[in-house]
């Protein structure tokens, strides 16, 4: 099947899940993968793992939520025998750690800001701007290739989107930032039943994506083959921006800070950085201009949106 389409959603998961996906579109990546241990570390409503269990494939899951909407469904999926864990963050999680390895690790992440799924500044959802969002997008990516078994493969769901304009493909960035050779399939998954699908966007001269993409891969060696792949590739796409390493110190800090708090959390988190930039600090400041979701709360205080 050369582009995926399933109008009728079948069954699975939470149609009523803010960006569910069909089960579907799993019952097929699990035709052709015939994995023995699924892994989606960004579960939402649980689709993909129900869709394994009742394939009989064990079947692990995890999401940053901690919702009681998510406790309840944590409860039901282990009841059902999976492994779940809440609480995680699947971008720096050690997931490989957490849940052991899977020869299937499936992700269908929030991207975009149009479906913001919590005010937690980890959130994918929360990440507005595009390199930030990017350095996430792959360091998902490679956290979800180190959980997967030597020959297993690990897959993406994900659409592009239009922000202020601007088209952002974000398939493409995601298959540019791993090794090519480990590049095994990029399926067009038709979506139906989209909100935004029902009003009129007449008026947009490329119309509506009313699309995702399933990418898959198989994990061909260890993770210093592909650290040298993708430096071979691009080396700075591999490197942490400025505005991810403020981004990221701030968070961690509970989303507010100080700026000498902040210095201190940067040193930490980047000391190759800090060490090779005389002149850390006001990049620190520079950065924290730049960064569309920091606001100075006071002088010299700065913090994350909600
Ligand atoms: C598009 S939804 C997944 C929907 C799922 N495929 C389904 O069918 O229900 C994306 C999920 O990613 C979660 N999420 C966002 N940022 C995350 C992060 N950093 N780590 C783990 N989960 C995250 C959100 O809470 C949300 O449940």
């Amino acid at each position: 099947m050369s582009i995926l389409s399933f109008p009728e959603r079948g069954e699975g998961g939470d149609a009523r899940y803010r960006g569910n996906c069909s089960p579907k579109v799993y019952e097929w990546l699990l035709k052709q993968a015939r994995p023995r241990r699924l892994l989606d570390p960004v579960m939402g409503s649980g689709t993909s793992l129900d869709v394994a269990l009742r394939s009989g494939i064990q079947a692990a899951g995890a999401d940053l939520s901690t919702s009681p909407y998510h406790q309840a469904l944590k409860a039901r999926l282990e009841r059902a025998g999976a492994q779940v864990h809440l609480g995680v963050d699947a971008t720096r999680a050690d997931l490989a750690g957490l849940f052991g390895p899977a020869d299937l690790v499936v992700a269908h992440p929030a991207y975009g800001t149009q479906l913001v799924y919590s005010d937690d500044p980890r959130d994918m959802s929360q990440l507005g701007d595009d390199e930030v969002f990017y350095e996430a997008l792959q360091a998902l990516l490679v956290n979800m290739r180190e959980a997967t078994s030597v020959g297993g493969h690990y897959a993406l769901i994900i659409g592009d989107t239009r922000k202020q304009g601007r088209y952002h493909s974000y398939q493409a960035e995601a298959i540019a930032r791993l090794p090519r050779r480990e590049l095994q399939c990029v399926r067009i998954k038709e979506q139906h039943h989209v909100a935004s699908g029902r009003r009129d966007y007449g008026k947009l001269r490329w119309g509506l994506t009313l699309h995702e993409y399933l990418l898959v891969w198989q994990r061909q060696g260890q993770l210093y083959a592909l650290l040298r792949d993708v430096s071979r590739q691009d080396a700075a796409r591999s490197a942490n921006t400025w505005k991810t390493i403020v981004r990221r110190a701030l968070a961690t800090l509970g989303g507010r800070s100080d700026l000498e708090t902040l210095y201190t959390e940067v040193s930490r988190g980047a000391p190759d950085r800090v060490q090779a930039n005389p002149n850390f600090k006001a990049k620190v400041r520079q950065t924290l201009q730049l960064l569309p979701d920091c606001v100075a709360e006071a002088r010299g205080v700065w913090a994350l949106a909600a």
